[in-house]
C-alpha cells in the first residue's frame, strides 16, 4: 500500500501520519523531517535546503525526488509507505510516476485534508515539537501532559523555526500557487479522497482510516 498525505502546511499530516504507519505497518517518507533532519546535522543536503526552507520557499525539485527515489528503495518500503509532503508540485508528481513506474508500483490513493487557513495560522503558530523524538503538539489543540515536555520521551518541546507569522503566511502562499494544482493532478488520475480537516484529531483518522480500510478489501 502506498498513500500520499497531501495539505497545507499545518492541515495535519504529520499528526495523522504518527497514527497511521502504526497501524497500517507503513514506512514513512516526510521529505519536511528527511530535510530538517539534514540541516541539524549540518549535511551537504541540509546546507543546500537551509535558506529555502527557512524562508517558506519549496527545496528544487530534483532534491527532493532524489531524496524520495533513495528512500523508497529502503526494505522497509516494500511491506508499503506513507508519503507526507511529498509531491508538492506537478513536476515532483510525474517524476514520482516515472520512479514508481521503475519501480513496478503506482500509488493506491491520495489523501486530501482539506482545512480553513484561518484554522491553519492558529495551528502552526501554536504547534510544539519535541526536539529529541520529533512528536507532535499544540499548546491549545493538543497539549502535552506537562507543560513543554514530551509525553512520549520526556525530551524538551521547541517551536519549529518555519512556524513564526511571517514565514507562515509565506508557506500557505507557496502551497496555493504551487502545491494546490496536485489536487486536480491526482483527481483526473482518480486517487484523490478529500476529507475535511477541520475536524478534531480522532475524527480525521477515523475518517482517513474508513478510506484505507476499503482500499485493502
Ligand atoms: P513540511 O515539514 O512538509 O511542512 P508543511 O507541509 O508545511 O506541513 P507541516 O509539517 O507544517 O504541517 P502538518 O500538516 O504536518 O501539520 P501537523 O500535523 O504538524 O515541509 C517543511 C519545508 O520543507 C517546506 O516549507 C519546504 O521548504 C521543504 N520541503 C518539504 N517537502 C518538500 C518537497 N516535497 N518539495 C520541496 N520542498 C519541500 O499539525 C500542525 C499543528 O496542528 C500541530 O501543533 C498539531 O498538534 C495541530 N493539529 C493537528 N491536527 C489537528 C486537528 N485536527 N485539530 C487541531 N489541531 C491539530
Ligand atoms: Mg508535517
Ligand atoms: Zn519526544
Amino acid at each position: 500500500m502506498l498513500i500520499m498525505l497531501l495539505g497545507p502546511p499545518g492541515a495535519g499530516k504529520g499528526t495523522q501520519a504518527e497514527f497511521l504507519v502504526k497501524n497500517y505497518n507503513l514506512a514513512y517518507i516526510s521529505t519536511g523531517e528527511i530535510l530538517r533532519s539534514a540541516v541539524k546535522k549540518g549535511t551537504p543536503l541540509g546546507l543546500k535546503a537551509k535558506q529555502y526552507m527557512e524562508e517558506g520557499q519549496l527545496v528544487p525539485d530534483d532534491v527532493v525526488v532524489g531524496i524520495v527515489k533513495e528512500r523508497l528503495a529502503d526494505p522497509d518500503c516494500r511491506q508499503g509507505a506513507l508519503l507526507d509532503g511529498f509531491p508538492r508540485t506537478v513536476a515532483q508528481a510525474q517524476s514520482l510516476d516515472q520512479v514508481l513506474n521503475d519501480l513496478g508500483c503506482k500509488l493506491d490513493a491520495v489523501i486530501h485534508m482539506a482545512v480553513e487557513e484561518e484554522e491553519l495560522i492558529a495551528r502552526l503558530t501554536g504547534r510544539r515539537v519535541c526536539r529529541d523524538c520529533g512528536a507532535t503538539y499544540h499548546i491549545k489543540f493538543n497539549p502535552p501532559k506537562v507543560r513543554n515536555v514530551c509525553d512520549q520521551c520526556g525530551g524538551e518541546l521547541s517551536q519549529r523555526e518555519d512556524d513564526s507569522l511571517a514565514t507562515v503566511t509565506e508557506r500557505l502562499a507557496v502551497y496555493k500557487k504551487q502545491t494546490e494544482p496536485l489536487i486536480d493532478y491526482y483527481r483526473q488520475q482518480n486517487l484523490l479522497h478529500t476529507i475535511d480537516g477541520n475536524q478534531d484529531i480522532d475524527a480525521i483518522a477515523a475518517q482517513i482510516s474508513a478510506v484505507l480500510d476499503k482500499l485493502s478489501q
